[in-house]
């Protein structure tokens, strides 16, 4: 057999194998995202990575649907597809018992979603993804605990307000922009506000270079717009309309409240676009600071109408999505992340064969006093046991012969500093808790 017969130990493209100090990261951040979403009141849903493809179309935008899902045919003919985000899924399934549930919902979930993407660092083709969203809440105190959360999350990490902003923007004062302002068409309108999405992957020339390309003699005022530096500036540049005023006043007390809260890091950022078409209000993204990783870590927003397409009356609904894979990169980068443990303790060696069966019982009584502890199965010598039990990070030792079966005196051994203490049999538990 040659070397090209064997199979590859290399994942499929884009997914991770997780091995136990990667699972212990991923445990780490999925522990926190659950203690910070219910120290809100946000209760943990879940549902199927399978969804039927007519879930997408018209709701996540084209980009998605067209170009970055995994979808199938089932063997009974069924268009299928991998959920590559939650949205549409959690709008489906408060929409299917919209009557009976009570208003406001609070909700929350971790699913892995899967997107056909380049790989490349902090995207990946599956991910796992916090979704938290508020269902009931027409008013912006909706938009500022879901911010607040957002915010909350970040901290329980071990940022602090300098390592991130929270860029906030409103859909409908773009939409404004775009649809009566400068009045384009609807292919033109979806392609300017993809343009402008963009724009931080763009160079500022290839920036204004599509502009102009796509809306001609109109990108001067949009490119002024842009261009603002402030909120104030932005807000000179626009026409005066009542719906417009009502959305600017929308941006400023969100930021003002969190202000009250707090949060001195939102800023509004009129660039900011956000690439699902269901969004109908306001929308934020919280980005890093660090110069070396300039980059969007997550972000939401307010979709009031998305019930609507299941024949149900519209909800309001605010929320948002904050993936594993940013969040690892950052935390890595500012050594912000735990150092790894072995889940056990104690590990019990055997110096004499004879000594197994004292050993297996000594182990159960110890898991029973809730000591995480392993039995050596190997037969090896004595000191490959020790020299294991050290190298897998366990920091307890107790060898096993014929003496300890007969006395029931055991020695402990702390591997990090050698110094052995003897002890009963009966205090082994109580001895490994309190160190
Ligand atoms: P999204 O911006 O597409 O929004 O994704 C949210 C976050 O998920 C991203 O900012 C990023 O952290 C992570 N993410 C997305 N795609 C990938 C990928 N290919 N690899 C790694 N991480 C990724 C949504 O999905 C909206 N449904 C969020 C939402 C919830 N809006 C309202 N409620």
């Amino acid at each position: 057999m040659t070397n090209n017969n064997f199979q590859s130990t290399e994942p499929y493209k884009g997914v991770r194998d997780f091995y136990p100090e990667d699972m212990a990261i991923f445990r780490y951040i999925t522990e926190i995202m659950r203690a910070t979403s219910e120290s809100f009141g946000y209760e943990e849903y879940n549902a199927s990575v399978l969804e039927p493809s007519e879930l997408y179309r018209g709701k996540s935008g084209d980009e998605i649907v067209n170009e970055q899902t995994y979808t199938f045919k089932d063997r009974g003919d069924r268009e299928v597809t991998l959920r590559p985000e939650m949205t549409p899924t959690v709008a489906r399934m408060v929409a299917a018992k919209r009557k009976q549930i009570p208003l406001p919902v609070r909700w929350y979930s971790i699913p892995n979603l899967f997107r056909y993407e380049q790989p490349q660092r902090g995207r990946l083709r599956e991910h796992w993804q916090l979704n938290c969203d508020l269902f009931g809440g027409k008013d912006i105190e909706a938009e500022v605990e879901i911010i607040s959360l957002a915010y909350e999350l970040m901290r329980a990490y071990g940022l602090q307000d300098k390592d991130f902003i929270i860029r906030i923007n409103s859909r409908k004062i773009m939409n404004f922009i775009i649809n009566d302002y400068l009045r384009l068409p609807d292919d033109i309108g979806r392609k300017i506000a993809r343009i402008i999405d963009k724009k931080t992957k763009l160079s500022d020339d290839e920036f204004k270079k599509s502009v102009t390309e796509a809306i001609g003699e109109k990108d001067e005022i949009l490119l002024a717009l842009l261009e603002s530096k402030n909120f104030d500036e932005f807000v000179s540049h626009l026409p005066k309309n009542a719906e417009l005023e009502d959305a600017i006043k929308e941006v400023k007390a969100v930021i003002e409240s969190l202000e009250q809260l707090g949060v001195t890091n939102a800023i509004f950022d009129q660039t900011l676009m956000r690439g699902f078409d269901y969004y109908t209000g306001m929308v934020f993204e919280v980005f890093d600071t660090n110069p070396k990783n300039r980059r969007a870590l997550f972000g939401g927003g307010r979709y009031d109408k998305l019930l609507e397409s299941f024949g149900v009356e519209s909800l309001p609904a605010v929320g948002f999505g904050m993936g594993d894979v940013t969040i690892r990169d950052v935390l890595e980068v500012r050594g912000l992340l735990p150092k790894y443990k072995n889940p056990a303790c104690l590990a019990i060696c055997i110096a004499d064969p004879i000594g197994i069966p004292y050993a297996n019982d000594l182990a159960q009584k110890v898991r029973r006093d809730g000591v995480n502890v392993i039995v050596d199965v190997t037969k090896r010598k004595l000191g490959d046991q020790i020299k294991s039990a050290d190298k897998n990070g366990i920091p307890y030792v107790v060898c096993i012969g014929e003496d300890e079966v007969k006395s029931g005196t055991l020695k402990v051994k702390k591997l990090a500093s050698g110094i052995e203490t003897i002890i009963a049999d009966e205090k082994l538990s109580a001895f490994v808790k309190e160190k």
